[in-house]
């Protein structure tokens, strides 16, 4: 399973705070957006990592995450052009996947909730063909939705509809076969101009191989594209983490509990930042004694905040 990070786009909602700076570089609360989606996928144990953004903002990337190992990964960039739409993410990596599956994940979502590792883990394991996450929200109309029946299977997918058929939207997150890459080749832009991820999605609805995973009322699924929602988004990380005392998405944090880096590694990383609270948390993880050496199972761990 090897992992795509959508980072292009035009951001034009969050104008002009995006005129000179791509949209997941900007901070939510205390570390750049793009850390976020990045942790997902790293709780996931998806090790092998595609950043896709745009020529002028690929290099900004490459300079604050570098090649990956750092936090024991591997990171390569991909260049999109235009925002031509989701469904390219595939196709424009299709050397980087092989004959590999893929979970691709828009940049500027943001995905907590207790469970998450142990749902996204299971997700992964299990998966078919392709699978999608809904999550109930108040406004479905301003979304792509996914109906599906009372044994969770999906009946049918739309584009922001007038009139939605279910209250859950299908959030920036999937999990594909490797015969995406072909499908999506094959999609014809939409009326906007752009290759729609719900067409992909509808072509596998139409084979019988769309599954839906759903993220109950205790998870928190944020987008943070507009002003107002990336406000929203720092308020929920910065109260999450002053009541918790623990940080979200603070990567070098999983990479150590994933066993990725060690705890001097950890340590340097703090020393180096430890001027701020980012850099003082890190040390504070490094300096503790730990009864356990590294996980057995994750979830179990308190040190996320994602214990089940
Ligand atoms: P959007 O929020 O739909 O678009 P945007 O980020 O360009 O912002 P705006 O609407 O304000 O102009 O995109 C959702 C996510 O997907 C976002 O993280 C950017 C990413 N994306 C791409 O990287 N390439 C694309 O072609 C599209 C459509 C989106």
């Amino acid at each position: 399973m090897k992992g795509i990070i959508l980072a292009g786009g035009s951001g034009t909602r969050l104008s002009p705070s995006t005129d000179s700076i791509n949209k997941h570089l900007l901070a939510v609360f205390d570390k750049p957006m793009i850390y976020y989606p990045l942790s997902v996928l790293m709780l996931g144990g998806i090790k092998e990592i595609m950043i896709i953004s745009t020529p002028e903002d690929k290099p900004r990337f490459e300079e604050l995450l570098g090649d990956g190992s750092a936090l024991g990964i591997s990171l390569q960039y991909g260049e999109q052009v235009k925002p031509n739409g989701i469904p390219e993410a595939l196709t424009l990596s299709e050397q980087f996947l092989g004959r590999d599956a893929v979970t691709l994940i828009l940049a500027d979502n943001i995905f907590y909730g207790q469970g998450f590792t142990t749902l996204l883990r299971n997700a992964i394991k299990n998966h078919r063909h392709a699978t999608v996450f809904g999550y109930r929200v108040k406004d479905a109309s301003r979304f792509g939705v996914v109906e599906f029946d009372h044994n969770q299977k999906v009946i049918s997918l739309q584009e922001k509809p007038e009139d939605p058929r279910s209250d859950f939207a299908v959030t920036g997150l999937y999990i594909y076969d490797n015969k995406s890459v072909q499908l999506a080749k094959k999609l014809k832009p939409s009326a906007r101009g752009e290759l729609e991820i719900t067409d992909l999605n509808k072509e596998y609805l139409k084979r019988g191989q769309l599954d839906v995973e759903l993220l109950g009322r205790g998870f928190a699924w944020m987008d943070a594209g507009t002003h107002e929602s990336l406000f929203e988004a720092s308020e929920f990380v910065k109260i999450t983490q002053q009541r918790q005392g623990f940080k979200l998405a603070c990567l070098e944090e999983i990479a150590y509990y994933l066993g990725y880096i060690s705890r001097e590694t950890l340590y340097e990383k703090g020393k180096s930042m430890e001027k701020n609270d980012y850099g003082q948390y890190l040390l504070e993880i490094a300096n503790r004694k730990h009864t356990q050496q590294y996980w057995d199972s994750i979830d179990r761990n308190p040190m996320l905040g994602l214990v089940d």
